[in-house]
């Protein structure tokens, strides 16, 4: 079946789309400081996708909706069967239907697991540039512990094992939460990097949960392994979901893999109702979502080949490398030699391209590395840096 990627669906006027990338880019620009956009803005900042959600997916929930009746819900085995399956077939890791919980998204997840599994006051480790858990952490009365990657310059990062054992053996640092494959710096961690990771946190007692939402988004050649395949069950906790795999994030669908006994002891706690519409989802996704996840990667592949293409040839002072994994790409504006306010006045302000700017990773990263989600048709996505290219093209 040949599925469609490069319709463009009017997500920013359509009165049923209720889109928090395109309704309010507004929030983007206050966080920069700056004020207005062109009213045909191009939003390629959130990272969900603008693909229609997979055929077989939608067929499922108009059946669903034919029912009629959308009362409280409860996961049926075949849910937990369907997730079990994806992951086996998909990644090659097994656990059994029990070691699995929901949550409605990711981020509930992650919060979850601070308040049930550390005290307030002790310290969650995260391995920076990061996507933001600041939220999930700080809002639970838990300090942020930021251990930062090694940057070699050209935007590839690797783990500084030492500043993290260091982090770990500070008795008041009990978790860490792995971003794997890592967001915003597309790294998908090696087998040895994992398990190195794995090592020192269990040597300092350091429980790991390891989010692992973008990892059905992986390029060609690429192995992407599960944490828990890697390095084993024993401390540890993953956090895997639709949400992004099958644009889904509306769903809030979440499941929170725990197979260590141990563990399972507090995960009791670890409980809300989700809605028919999320659990018929889930179902469809990973029961007949393969084809299309294959064929969405390769189409963001192609996305991802052609806007690095352009930038080398059209924006030749910015850095960008190819993510592992994925659909974002960061791209480094600094030899242009502007300000980073100057950067963003061209990119945001007279392009009109909402991308997400370093400082949301990171206030270190600043103005002048914008992180770009390529999970739009292509047009669209060509068209967001033929616009920037514009604005760049005389320095
Ligand atoms: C690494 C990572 N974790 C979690 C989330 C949020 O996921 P959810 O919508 O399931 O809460 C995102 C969203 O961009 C993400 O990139």
């Amino acid at each position: 079946m040949k599925y469609e990627f490069d319709e463009i669906i009017d997500r920013r006027n359509d009165k049923y789309s209720f889109s928090f990338k395109w309704k309010s880019p507004g929030y983007i620009l206050d966080d920069l400081g700056v004020k207005g956009y062109r009213d045909d803005v191009i939003c390629l900042e959130t990272a969900d996708m603008d693909f229609r959600v997979a055929p077989e997916i939608i067929e499922d929930l108009k059946n669903l909706c034919d029912h009629g009746i959308f009362g409280y819900s409860t996961i049926p085995s075949s849910y937990k069967e369907a997730v079990c399956r994806w992951y086996k077939d998909r990644q090659g890791w097994e656990f059994s239907p029990e070691d699995i919980y929901y949550l409605p998204g990711t981020h509930e997840a992650v919060a979850e697991c601070v308040k049930l599994y550390t005290k307030p006051t002790e310290g969650v480790i995260v391995l920076t540039p990061c996507y933001g858990y600041h939220g999930d952490v700080e809002a639970n009365g838990r300090k942020y512990v930021s251990v930062e990657m090694i940057n070699d310059g050209n935007e590839y990062f690797t783990i500084d094992y030492e500043a993290l054992e260091k982090a770990c053996a500070d008795e008041n640092n009990t978790m860490i939460v792995m971003c794997h494959p890592h967001n915003p710096t597309g790294r998908v961690f090696t087998h040895e990097e994992l398990n190195r990771v794995a090592d020192i946190c269990r040597k300092h007692d350091v429980l790991i949960v390891s989010d692992e939402v973008h990892s059905d988004i992986i390029r060609k050649g690429i192995v992407f392994e599960p944490m828990m395949k890697a390095c084993g069950s024993k401390g540890l906790i993953a956090c895997t979901a639709v949400n992004k795999t099958f644009n889904l994030a509306g769903l809030a669908m979440t499941n929170v893999i725990i197979s260590d006994p141990e563990l399972k002891l507090q995960a009791g706690d670890m409980y809300s109702m989700p809605t028919p519409f999320g659990i018929q989802a889930v179902i469809s996704a990973y029961t007949r979502g393969d084809a299309w996840v294959d064929a969405m990667n390769e189409y963001v592949e192609g996305n991802i080949d052609a806007c690095i293409d352009y930038i080398h040839t059209n924006l030749p002072k910015c850095k960008v490398i190819r993510p592992e994994g994925g659909y974002s790409i960061n791209v480094d504006f600094s030899d242009y030699g502007l300000s980073g306010e100057e950067i963003v006045e061209r990119i945001y302000v007279k392009a009109g391209v909402i991308l997400n700017s370093g400082l949301f990773f990171d206030d270190r990263r600043g103005k002048k590395i914008h992180r770009a989600c390529l999970s739009s048709p292509r047009k669209m996505c060509l068209e967001a840096f033929e616009r920037i290219a514009e604005q760049f093209k005389e320095i």
